[in-house]
């Protein structure tokens, strides 16, 4: 199976944990896609969050009920992709740059599902990059103490400022993002405390005790894996 194959499998999985009436958190990205559209072709009366402009419009293209996080502020499911996901269900996200609004839905969502293709398994996270997204007031200042942070981490300290189109990236929130490459975490829960305490950093990739299941597209069908 193609790796799209799996995106699309692991998101046709997820739907049928959605029932009538329940308010279902939409993810970002090319996997949460699928789930958009497999959810929009079982027409069933849900509300959807949208956690970006891109879901939010792909999902009321097709015809899916659409509100908000202040309207909504208990979800029953989320369902959204993933960068990396290693054994205890710890995630990284953020390589769309929409890691601070999944983060909210995802936290206010009874429940988490991922769905992912086989090349997001991990064996420890840090092989992708680890996003940190932080204000654009005092950038330089806030990608200082970040380095002090690896630094005190034994980390490496590899960090760049993330561009689109020749200029920095600018989140739909506003803000800035750098990109940290540190090869494999050792203690994630450590690193996401330390980095959460920064004043100017507003959210890490790191998703920590949030995903309760994970939906993983391989050669041999769909593999649901469970946080113990
Ligand atoms: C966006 C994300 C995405 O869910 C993550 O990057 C996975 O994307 P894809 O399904 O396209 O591989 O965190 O901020």
């Amino acid at each position: 199976m193609s790796l799209e194959d799996q995106k699309k499998a692991a998101a046709e999985e997820a739907v049928k944990y959605v029932q009538p009436g329940m308010k279902v958190g939409l993810g970002t990205g090319s996997t949460a896609n699928y789930f958009i559209d497999a959810l929009a072709a079982r027409k069933i009366d849900v509300t959807c969050i949208a956690t970006s402009a891109a879901s939010q419009a792909r999902a009321e293209k097709l015809g899916l009920k659409m509100s908000n996080i202040d309207d909504h502020p208990f979800i029953d499911v989320t369902v959204d992709g993933a960068d990396e996901f290693d054994s205890e269900l710890r995630l990284i996200k953020g390589a769309g740059g929409a890691m601070h609004r999944e983060k909210i839905v995802a936290s206010s969502s009874r429940f988490m599902v991922v769905i992912a293709d086989q090349s997001k398994q991990v064996k420890t996270l840090g092989k992708f990059v680890l996003p940190v997204e932080v204000s654009r007031f005092g950038v330089n200042a806030t990608a200082w103490k970040i380095e002090r942070a690896l630094k005190h981490m034994n980390l490496p300290t590899k960090m760049v400022l993330r561009q689109r189109d020749d200029k920095a990236f600018i989140t739909e929130l506003g803000n800035a993002v750098i990109d940290c490459s540190l090869g494999a975490i050792a203690e994630p829960e450590k690193l996401d405390t330390l980095l959460n305490n920064i004043p100017g950093v507003i959210e890490t990739g790191l998703f920590i005790g949030i995903c309760g299941v994970v939906y993983m597209g391989t050669d041999n069908g769909v593999v649901e894996l469970v946080r113990k």
